[in-house]
């Protein structure tokens, strides 16, 4: 496995991988879900690189770029068991130079859930994956069901600008008590943690609602209300039963459909999905 820092490595590099070339962009500190997307990539594509970089121009001002957790030799070590040959660390110097000013934005999508509470996320992440992607040149791109609204507007901004990359999005890998893991796990205490298991469970709970034929969205959405008022530990901040491709509020389920939620646990906030099909 090889890793660079620099542009110029990287297409040095990038020439002498056989395509397809699969690519799996993370901010690092990996656990088993983003090892999936490499595992996947892997098994589809000819050659395998990923990217870590924490992409400031994706935290809000009181977000928690500064402690974003970061454990780059666990991470080179986890990549090269996954079977990846190419491992870019970009720098924020070279992918934010002074003067920088270009960005890359999804409209419509952006507006709801995710980008509601968080008003200039996706333009940080829409413009860095755009980088990322001119840059690696991939033929497909591995994305996570955990962020299943980021899915959806990547897949918007390849299609819209033409990007020449399939986006393979993956399911959700949970621990064994159902909390999706994330890299945001580890600011949770002990009591945290086991009140996180609310999300887990309050999905299922309305999952199967569903299941059992109920299909009016808001009681859906009431269901999931209701178990995380009875956690003491967690302030939901949204609930959201939408359609999955445009994402708007659903009165009733009949396609494929997204319950989606995020919730605090003190300062540190959790979101979590089912798909509804
Ligand atoms: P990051 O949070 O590091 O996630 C990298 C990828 O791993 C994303 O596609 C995410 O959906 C996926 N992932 C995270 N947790 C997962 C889980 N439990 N199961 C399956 N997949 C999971 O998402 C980002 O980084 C950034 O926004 C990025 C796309 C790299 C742009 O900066």
């Amino acid at each position: 496995m090889q890793t660079v820092t620099s542009l110029a490595e990287l297409r040095a590099r990038r020439r002498d991988l056989p395509g397809p070339l699969g690519f799996v962009p993370t901010m690092g500190y990996l656990h088993a879900g983003h090892i999936s997307l490499a595992r996947r990539a892997r098994a589809e594509c000819a050659s395998v690189a990923a990217s870590i970089f924490v992409n400031p121009t994706q935290f809000g001002p009181n977000e928690d770029l500064a402690k974003y957790p970061r454990d780059l030799p666990r991470d080179l070590a986890l990549l090269e068991e996954a079977g990846v040959e190419l491992v870019w660390i970009p720098t924020p110097e070279e992918m934010y130079p002074p003067g920088f000013q270009t960005w890359v934005s999804v409209d419509g999508l952006t507006r709801r859930l995710e980008g509601e509470a968080r008003p200039t996320h996706f333009r940080g992440v829409t413009t860095i994956v755009a980088k990322l992607f001119n840059a690696v040149r991939p033929d497909k791109a591995y994305f996570g069901q955990k962020d299943a609204q980021q899915a959806a507007v990547i897949r918007q901004m390849v299609k819209d600008l033409n990007f020449p990359v399939e986006i393979v999005v993956c399911p959700i890998v949970r621990e064994p008590d159902g909390l999706a893991m994330s890299s945001r796990n580890v600011y949770l205490n002990p009591e945290e943690l086991q009140a996180a298991t609310v999300l887990f469970g309050s999905l299922s709970a309305a999952k199967s609602a569903y299941d059992s034929g109920e299909r009016q969205a808001e009681k859906i959405r009431a269901m999931v209300r209701e178990i995380v008022g009875g956690e003491p530990l967690a302030r939901l901040q949204y609930v959201s039963c939408a359609d999955y491709d445009t994402l708007e509020e659903l009165e009733t389920v009949s396609g494929k459909a997204l319950l989606s939620m995020a919730v605090y646990f003190g300062k540190t906030r959790l979101i979590d999905n089912f798909v509804l099909e």
